[in-house]
């Protein structure tokens, strides 16, 4: 695979955006030492704004109507390669524009195919973990080929097949669906694969975990093999990356080479807390009138309804989203959310990959994921496209072990803002087993303030080097 990681030197361009000026080396990305670097000649590293991109005027219309006039990193470096029809794994922190990374070149190469997809066939297939992730994911081609002829479906369960086989019967251009669905029509036909140039995986590394490899692969078998494949995610585990790459085709790596997987502009606190008291915590926090928009993560479907009707009882006007919900009840509870009308949104993981919404100012984690790379995406949901964010972790004595498993993964010690008596007390309580979970860190004493640690970081495309599962 060759490897594209986008330099400091580069990245300096990007220092105002979507880069918090404050840091003291003075930029967000530092080269991955573990990447073979494609040589500088391969796909030009100057690109400062979209036009230089030679996109389609409906495309480059569409970027200046949103007010987006400068690429991000991420798509600065995969957009030339994908252009240029390369298979490609990208991997940048959440919230730094990936959607249009692949979005612009699947939509430039449709644009010139100039053929029309055959009853029941698609050109293009971009699956995702979640359903209100692939409908954001539709909006964002919509928007983008919204003076083009190009048409696009939505393939997902939760909703009436009927309506999507009407719409896949005269063929469409792209399709943006969840697996299980997309496996559903094309078993009776309905959805056909042999036509697909274009293929993408966003948040690639959830997509090829237990839960959708059998789905996955049953799609691939189904794809041409002449095809361009895209993956794309903030995180990208060691256990996961070799199939990634076995799915590819002489890929070419682009890492936008971070120095923590975590933006910089998300302040990571924690409260050591007992379990019981999580909840008067919370009311507690919410007080304050700065926690304008707040996402709350609990690790089970129950324990987020019954958080979200005891918020709401309160007075804290609160949604809750989670997979034992109807869809139209789980996109309502989201467009409450995003539209204003609920201040906090109770969710569990079904909510953690890809959302964009604007202006989230606080992640709580009301229970801290088994799963390191769950809490970057969580708290993913703060500070996007440059803004900035606090993100909060209840820790109770049992979640220890998850908390190390995130600092280490992460590279940033989170800075502890309550309840460090008791952990001190706990921690005397109750000595360290070996292997097992006593005090954190070995019982160092934990940095307050930004709660960022020096060394040990590790970027986000090189977390699996002994970073995971460490709970
Ligand atoms: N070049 C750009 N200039 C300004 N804003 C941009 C640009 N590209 C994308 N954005 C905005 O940045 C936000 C985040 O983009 P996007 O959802 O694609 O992030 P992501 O990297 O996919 O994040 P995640 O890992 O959470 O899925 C969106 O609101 C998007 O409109
Ligand atoms: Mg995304």
């Amino acid at each position: 695979m060759a490897g594209l990681v986008i330099s400091p030197v580069f990245l300096a361009i990007f220092r105002n955006l979507f880069v918090p000026a404050s840091r003291p080396d003075g930029g967000l990305w530092a080269p991955c030492p573990r990447e073979t670097r494609a040589a500088p000649e391969m796909f030009p590293l100057t690109i400062e704004n979209f036009d230089g991109f030679g996109l389609a005027e409906p495309l480059a219309r569409a970027l200046r109507t949103a007010g987006f006039s400068t690429p991000t990193p991420i798509q600065a470096g995969a957009i030339p390669p994908a252009m240029a029809g390369r298979d490609l794994l990208g991997i940048a922190q959440t919230g730094t524009g990936k959607t249009l990374a692949f979005a612009l070149p699947t939509l430039q190469h449709l644009l010139g195919e100039r053929r029309r997809a055959a009853a029941f066939a698609t050109r293009a297939l971009i699956l995702s973990p979640t359903r209100e992730l692939a409908v954001q994911i539709d909006e964002t081609f919509r928007r983008l080929a919204a003076g083009t002829p190009l048409s696009t479906a939505l393939i997902l369960g939760g909703v009436g097949r009927g309506g999507q086989v009407r719409r896949m019967a005269r063929g469409v251009d792209l399709v943006i669906g969840t697996p299980g669905r997309v496996c559903d029509l094309m078993s009776t036909g309905e959805l056909r694969l042999g036509g697909v140039s274009h293929f993408v995986l966003d948040e690639a590394d959830r997509m090829l975990d237990l839960g959708f490899i059998r789905d996955i692969r049953r799609v691939i078998a189904a794809l041409p093999a002449a095809r361009q494949s895209m993956l794309f995610s903030a995180t990208m585990p060691i256990e996961v990356g070799g199939l990634a790459e076995s799915l590819l085709r002489e890929p070419v790596r682009v890492e936008v080479a971070a120095a923590a997987p975590t933006p910089l502009a998300i302040t990571q606190q924690v409260h050591h807390v007992r379990a019981g008291g999580k909840r008067a915590l919370l009311a507690d926090m919410l007080r304050d009138v700065e926690m304008r928009r707040v996402i709350v993560f609990t690790r089970t479907k129950r324990a987020a309804d019954r958080l979200a009707e005891e918020l709401d009882a309160e007075g804290f006007a609160a949604e809750c989203m989670h997979g034992n919900m109807s869809q139209n009840a789980r996109q309502r509870a989201l467009e409450g959310f995003r539209g204003g009308r609920a201040r906090v949104l109770v969710a569990t993981d079904l909510a953690a990959r890809g959302l964009d919404v604007a202006g989230v100012t606080h992640v709580v984690n009301y229970d801290l994921p088994n799963e390191p790379e769950s809490y970057v995406h969580r708290i993913g949901r703060t500070a996007r496209a440059g803004a900035s964010g606090v993100a909060i972790a209840f820790c109770d004595a049992s979640e220890r072990g998850f908390l190390r498993a995130i600092e280490r993964l992460t590279g940033v010690r989170l800075a502890i803002v309550g309840g460090a008596d008791w952990l001190a007390a706990s921690a005397e309580e109750k000595p360290r087993a070996p292997g097992g979970r006593g005090a954190p860190h070995g019982g160092r004493t934990q940095r307050e303030g930004s709660g960022r640690q020096g060394s040990g970081r590790q970027s986000s495309g090189r977390q699996g080097s002994g970073g995971r599962r460490a709970a």
